[in-house]
């Protein structure tokens, strides 16, 4: 072995996150997945978060790092499990920072519709931003951009133009994300006056921000708008690996939140993040579909084996590995 390879070997072996890490987490989301398809398309959303949530307890509980919940399933007082702060792991291993949504469009998987995932992310202790669980604005567009191209601070039509002169391409012919909602009524109709196209998903923008790095495959140019900031730190760790551009802000419009982002150390309620201020140092996202997508295949259960598609990425290397993965031992599948 060269001696630049071995010094890269010995870097990594050195680093907090191992590369075993990556699959461990991969078996993590697949189980949860798996869990949520059994649920999926029963009309009970609750349900399946719950399936979801206990699946992911289970199997973050036997992951070798000290971890802490960062992104969870909401504040201390108000759920049981992965709650903001809660420690996870088995304890031994790197202290690090979780970002988890067990089940990401819950109502999506309660009527079986497309893109609704499981989702984990590590980082490094004090690599995620503790959001609290608010709204947040967020801008995204995929890798080969000029640093800076759109923004939070910039109208839709002055982050739209930009971004078809940089593509070489007329408005006419870009398309970006927003989730379906009231809140977005005046957005939708900034972007639709300067020509662009608009896809409107009922739920699940970790995709959605997910979607813009392969805007060939996917026909998403730009994901703009407001969701969850949980879900903004997870879509952020992604982009950190995959490459790509994001701001958030978080929406912190009343004292109470104020207040709360405040108790996670967030001083500035207006800051606008960029990726490097949501997502610091070496992070693995990790990924499965529950219900199919342009992005991930749900879980298929056929006689005797379950398949799972995964996607797991790690911020140092910038791989990105897709995991289609057969199961015939159903019985690790069981509550
Ligand atoms: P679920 O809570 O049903 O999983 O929905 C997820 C989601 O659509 C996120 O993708 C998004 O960030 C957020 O909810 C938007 O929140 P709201 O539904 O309150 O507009």
């Amino acid at each position: 072995m060269s001696s630049a390879k071995t010094k890269v070997r010995k870097a990594d072996e050195g680093a907090a996150l191992d590369r075993i890490l990556t699959l461990e987490l991969a078996r993590a989301t697949e189980r949860t997945a798996v869990a949520a398809a059994r649920l999926r398309g029963r009309g009970d959303e609750m349900a399946a978060d719950r399936v979801a949530v206990e699946a992911m307890c289970d199997e973050l509980a036997r992951l070798p790092v000290d971890g802490t919940v960062v992104i969870g399933e909401g504040e201390r007082d108000e759920v049981e499990k992965l709650w903001i702060g809660e420690k996870v792991g088995a304890g031994r291993g790197p202290a690090v920072d979780i970002a988890v949504v067990a089940l990401e469009g819950t109502t999506i998987c309660a009527k079986n519709l497309p893109n609704s995932i499981t989702v984990v992310a590590i980082a490094e202790a004090g690599g995620l931003l503790k959001a609290p669980d608010v709204y947040m604005d967020k801008i995204a567009i995929g890798p080969g951009y000029p640093a800076g191209l759109v923004g939070l601070d910039r109208t839709p039509s002055e982050n739209l133009t930009a971004l078809a002169e940089a593509k070489g391409r007329p408005i006419e012919e870009i398309t970006a994300c927003i989730l379906d909602r009231p809140r977005h009524a005046r957005l939708i109709e900034e972007v639709r006056a300067t020509g662009a196209s608009i896809r409107l998903i009922g739920d699940g923008d970790v995709t959605g921000v997910i979607h813009t790095t392969e805007p060939e495959e996917t026909g998403i140019d730009i994901y703009m708008g407001i969701g969850g900031a949980p879900e903004g730190v997870l879509a952020a760790a992604a982009l950190r690996c995959i490459g790509g551009q994001m701001e958030g802000r978080l929406m912190l419009d009343r004292p109470d939140k104020v207040a709360r982002a405040r108790a996670l150390g967030i001083e500035d309620p207006r800051k606008i993040y960029g990726l490097d201020d949501m997502v610091r140092g070496d992070v693995l996202f990790a990924a499965t579909g529950v219900t199919d997508g342009n992005f991930l295949q749900g879980v298929k259960f056929g006689r005797n084996q379950v398949t799972t598609h995964t996607v797991v990425m790690r911020s140092s290397t910038g791989t990105v590995r897709w995991i289609r993965a057969r199961h015939t031992q159903l019985d690790k599948f069981e509550g």
